[in-house]
């Protein structure tokens, strides 16, 4: 989804660890974890084996929905070669893997009878990964909400999502908790808001009729606020639950993640000194400040007037404090510029901002200090941060490896500056069906040849440049 931004350039390339020093592992505290990711639908395909049933997202690409009418059908193949992909891992150096559960593949209705096949599947990885030394870090949910439940209530448009998704997640902890010790219950929640019911790309693709794009009529200026309200409650409900019923035997952690930007005003004016804190309101607040304090930031209550739902007082002291970290996204700067005046009544234009989007060396050090300044600075997990080059371009990444460089360098500096980040995954792992683009862009440390039947993984420069970062420096690249 990334290459739907206007990406103008890497700002600068930052030299490792600073001038004439190499960024080490050991940089780091020791318990910081390093690890990748990949998520349940655009890694896993076996899309209709051992009962598992369609989510949004196999009945949005069968719809061809997405780039060159691809489908996650098959991708990376990771549900039969998942034994592989871990030595893969492990000889990389990764500590942690971050990975989504397919709700349809556990539950093929949305609700109700689990799914024997898709239990053993999920442990059988779980086993996998802990027994060459991974940590699992688990996602509930990553956009592939089961289909049934979209087609009986439209999904997260209605209330009656949060007691499923908490029944859903009642099962993962029950069954996986007693080898997972981190739990996200959503992957973007914000991101979800803004492209399944205000742009229309991602499923169920709702957007109002000034896009005109081949999408379901919505109310943009509404749908957006309503799922994510749903969201806020669906998280709070989950998260109560694991701390009252599982946390105290698993000793695990359950947090919330959100798409973030690092945003910075485009000139000093006062008003685009605004914009940029309203961005950062309208993006990471939505959802953060109601698991801080309680309720969405105030600049955005009266930008909408009552347009977002609002919560109860028993809600707001439900919400509040519902997470022991946060994930976050990151993979870019944004300069922000007002644009207030456009009176248009649209959720977008709620913003009042206008965006311009750059790759810099101090993003990541920026997006942690405002984490820290304005949230207290709660423990973080940079769940996704990686780099996107069309498919099947050179396995000698460069631009990569100096995305991930001054990132890892960005987060380095923020870390020696009191930021309670704990832990950094790429995004991604493997090559996998990207959202929207199809394969038409990977973001891989591994290349996967998808026009070979067996899928064949050959490493990038980022991968082997990401190991002998791991390893100390030690190891060849
Ligand atoms: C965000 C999403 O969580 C992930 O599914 C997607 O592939 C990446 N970013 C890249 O766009």
């Amino acid at each position: 989804l990334l290459v739907l931004l206007p990406v103008t350039s890497i700002a600068s390339v930052r030299s490792p660890g600073g001038a004439g020093t190499e960024l080490i592992r050991d940089d780091f505290p020791l318990d910081f974890i390093f690890g990748s990711g990949t998520s349940a639908y655009q890694v896993e395909g076996a899309a209709a084996e051992d009962g598992r049933t369609p989510s949004v997202w196999d009945t949005g690409a069968h719809a061809g929905k997405v780039a060159n009418g691809s489908t996650a059908d098959i991708t990376c193949d990771g549900y039969h070669k998942y034994k592989d992909d871990i030595k893969l891992m492990k000889e990389l150096g990764l500590k942690g893997y971050r990975f989504s559960i397919s709700w349809s593949r556990l539950i093929p209705k949305g609700r109700g009878d689990v799914n024997p096949k898709g239990l053993q599947f999920y442990n059988d990885f779980i086993n996998e990964l802990i027994g060459n030394g991974i940590q699992p870090h688990v996602t509930l949910f990553h956009y592939d909400l089961p289909q049934a439940l979209e087609d009986e209530y439209q999904g997260w448009l209605s209330p009656k999502i949060v007691d499923d998704f908490t029944a859903y997640a009642d099962v993962c902890f029950k069954e996986f908790g007693d080898r997972v010790s981190y739990w996200t219950t959503l992957n973007e929640p914000n991101f979800l808001a803004l492209a399944g019911y205000d742009t229309g790309i991602f499923p169920p693709f709702r957007c109002s009729s000034r896009f005109g794009r081949n999408c379901s009529i919505g109310d943009s200026t509404l749908e957006p606020y309503i799922v994510g309200y749903h969201c806020i409650l669906a998280h709070a409900e989950v998260a109560t639950l694991y701390r009252r019923k599982y946390q105290v035997i698993q000793k695990g952690f359950i947090g919330l993640n959100v798409f973030v930007y690092h945003f910075t005003s485009l000139t000093n004016s006062t008003r685009d000194v605004a914009a940029a804190q309203r961005a950062y309101d309208f993006y990471t607040g939505w959802f953060v400040n109601p698991l801080v304090n309680g309720d969405y930031p105030s600049t955005m209550k009266e930008r909408t007037g009552n347009k977002m739902p609002s919560f109860s007082v028993y809600q707001s002291e439900y919400i509040k404090g519902s997470f022991d970290f946060l994930g976050v996204n990151h993979y870019a700067t944004v300069w922000v510029s007002d644009v207030s005046s456009d009176n248009s009544s649209t959720y977008e234009r709620d913003f009042g901002f206008d965006m311009s989007v750059k790759l810099t060396v101090f993003g990541m050090q920026g997006m942690l200090e405002h984490f820290k300044n304005v949230y207290g600075n709660p423990p973080i997990y940079i769940h996704e941060n990686g780099y996107s080059t069309p498919q099947n371009s050179s396995l000698e990444d460069t631009p990569r490896v100096e995305y991930l460089k001054m990132n890892i360098g960005s987060l380095l500096d923020a870390v020696r500056n009191g930021s309670n980040a704990r832990g950094y995954f790429t995004w991604s792992f493997l090559d996998v069906f990207e959202l929207n683009d199809g394969y038409q862009s990977s973001f891989g440390l591994y290349h996967v040849d998808f026009e070979d039947k067996e899928l064949t993984r050959r490493p990038k420069l980022s991968a082997r440049w990401y190991s002998h970062f791991l390893k100390g420096g030690h190891n060849n690249i």
